[in-house]
């Protein structure tokens, strides 16, 4: 059986665990192994769309984290997020990538556990493929994908793109500042460590 280990911090990093008892352990890679509780799970599937040239996919494979990299650290919402926790937000969502040809153009995430919630994040076009109908496919697209039809709740924060959910049936929460929590980490972007798979884990007999 293959297994890898969660990438590590410092567990006197963590806020408030320091006098518990931590596990910090390696697990079995899921989809590698049918006992696996996550070998199912609807992020291993694929799920494509295609119109007028262009390819709307799941596929984590194509991503172009040159693109969407390049894109989020110039976007107003996360200006200077580094590359390393933009490739583990997308390992850690469903991601949809637009393409025409080998060209990514439009990404988009959704952090979900496919029942209770739905978050979309993350949503762009590239400028110069703007104003063509993309973004709206894209959200559509996300909103038909057969594994998140049974989610009770999608949620977003935008700035000023209310417009475009509003065509799918997001609505505005009234009271909102009554209702809702955050926390938030001390720095702006903590960055994860690199994965950092044990040699001698990864060559262990089943
Ligand atoms: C928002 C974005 C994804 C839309 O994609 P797009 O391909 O340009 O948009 P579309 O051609 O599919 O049309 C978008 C629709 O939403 C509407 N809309 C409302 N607010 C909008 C906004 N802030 N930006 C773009 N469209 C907006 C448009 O009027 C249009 O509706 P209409 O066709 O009925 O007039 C894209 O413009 C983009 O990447 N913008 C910069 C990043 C961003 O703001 N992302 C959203 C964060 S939640």
């Amino acid at each position: 059986m293959a297994v890898g280990k969660l990438p590590r911090r410092p567990v006197s990093a963590w806020h408030g665990v320091e006098s518990l008892d931590v596990k910090n352990q390696s697990l079995p890679v899921p989809g590698t192994d049918s006992t696996n509780f996550r070998y199912n799970s609807p992020m291993n599937r694929l799920f494509e769309v295609t119109r007028d040239g262009f390819i709307i996919s799941t596929d984590p494979a194509r991503l172009n984290f040159d693109v969407v990299h390049g894109y989020l650290q110039r976007s107003y919402w996360s200006p200077g997020v580094p590359r390393g926790v933009v490739e583990r937000a997308a390992t850690n969502s469903l991601c949809f990538g637009v393409y025409t040809g080998e060209d990514q153009v439009g990404y988009a995430r959704v952090i979900t556990d496919f029942t209770a919630i739905a978050y979309l994040a993350d949503v762009f076009v590239l400028e110069s493929y703007q104003g063509r109908g993309l973004g709206k496919w894209l959200v559509q697209t996300m909103l038909a994908h057969p594994e998140l039809q049974f989610v009770r709740k999608w949620m977003l924060f935008t700035r000023d793109a209310h417009g475009l959910y509003e065509q799918f049936g997001f609505t505005r929460i009234p009271n909102v500042e009554n209702r809702s929590l955050e926390r938030r980490a001390a720095e702006p972007w903590p960055d994860p460590l690199p994965f950092d798979p044990d040699p001698a884990l990864s060559k262990a007999e089943p």
